[in-house]
């Protein structure tokens, strides 16, 4: 059985570039026999931006509950917060002491932001070293990930070996898997999509709020009579992503014959999106009322991370003399 583990960002709501990105595909991986999913909530490394733990704590619930709505089979699997699996901070030092200087240096979390060094915290220095504790701590096989964190778990990869190298095999080498056709999902401008760029569709919102972000995405301002060019719209390409074959085939047919307004492809592409996350957003909404079931998944998730990460980290202590 191979143990697939996956952080996800505590930023905020999913939206749907989270949700076609990194959620489907996930759950998808999870429901194979031969797979054991972890996925936790990344509450630590979020520390190193969110001070206020309201809006984490908010952002906590509305992750969990957009998981489940999506169908994450936390039973079967391992869903909790990073945070309450102490012993991650505890291997997070130990990592600390065979990782090299340099190596965090040339990291691009930090990097990005090394021109303005009075605003780095050392959390930011040391993010690639609680994300490899992260992975380390349960023994995992496959870590799923984005191609800007290639460069993190090649790091990750690079301590295990150091550990392994000076005490013998202990920690587990992990793999990364890197979806190069993950397409990117752009944004109401166009962009892709991100909550940096203030340009999502949030799928679990209000349908009042979710039409006000439709409405805002950019186009051209082509007249209502005149002949589109679908491929180059943003209206579109966000439709083409969630719709049938023939849904957008026939959306591209009109843009092209004219007398259809990018007003008109915006409420096609609300009623498409009410109607195919329609099952998805009612349980959200039932669940962000409940906090007491949101922690309850958590917590049992927690309960069983726990002892896999004693485990791992017995191992470790044992090897170093503690
Ligand atoms: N750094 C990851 C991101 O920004 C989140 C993350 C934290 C993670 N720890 C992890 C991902 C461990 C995979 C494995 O998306």
């Amino acid at each position: 059985m191979a143990r697939v583990l996956t952080g996800i960002q505590s930023s905020g709501k999913p939206h749907l570039g989270n949700i076609l990105g990194a959620i489907e595909p996930s759950i998808k991986l999870s429901n194979k026999k031969e797979n054991e999913s972890l996925f936790f909530i990344a509450d630590l490394h979020s520390l190193i931006n969110i001070k206020d733990s309201k809006i984490r704590r908010k952002n906590t619930l509305s992750i969990t509950a957009a998981w489940i709505a999506m169908g994450f089979d936390y039973e079967n699997n391992y869903f909790y917060r990073q945070s309450k699996i102490t012993e991650v901070c505890e291997l997070t030092w130990y990592l600390n002491c065979f990782t090299p200087y340099p190596m965090l240096v040339n990291s691009h979390s930090f990097k990005d932001k090394s021109n303005n060094l009075s605003r780095v915290n050392n959390g930011l220095f040391t993010y690639p070293v609680l994300m490899a504790s992260d992975i380390l701590l349960y023994d995992a096989d496959i870590v799923p990930v984005g191609k800007d964190q290639k460069q993190h778990l090649e790091i990750t990869r690079d301590i295990a070996k150091s550990f392994n190298h000076q005490f013998g095999d202990t920690l587990i080498v992990p793999d990364c898997k890197i979806d190069e056709n993950v397409m990117t999902i752009p944004g109401t401008d166009g962009r892709k999509m991100s909550k940096t760029y203030n340009n999502t569709i949030d799928v679990f919102l209000k349908e009042k709020n979710l039409k006000k972000q439709i409405m805002s995405i950019i186009t051209d301002s082509k007249g209502l009579k005149e002949s589109k060019n679908a491929e180059e719209c943003n209206v579109y390409k966000i439709y083409n992503l969630i719709a049938k074959k023939d849904q957008s085939d026939e959306m591209k047919n009109k843009y092209l014959s004219g007398g259809y307004g990018y007003g008109h492809a915006k409420n096609e592409l609300l009623e498409l999106i009410l109607d195919k996350y329609k099952d998805q957003r009612k349980m959200y909404f039932d669940l962000i009322k409940n906090e007491d079931y949101l922690n309850n998944v958590l917590k049992l998730g927690e309960k069983k991370a726990k002892v896999i990460a004693n485990n791992v980290l017995s191992r470790v202590k044992k090897k170093l003399g503690y």
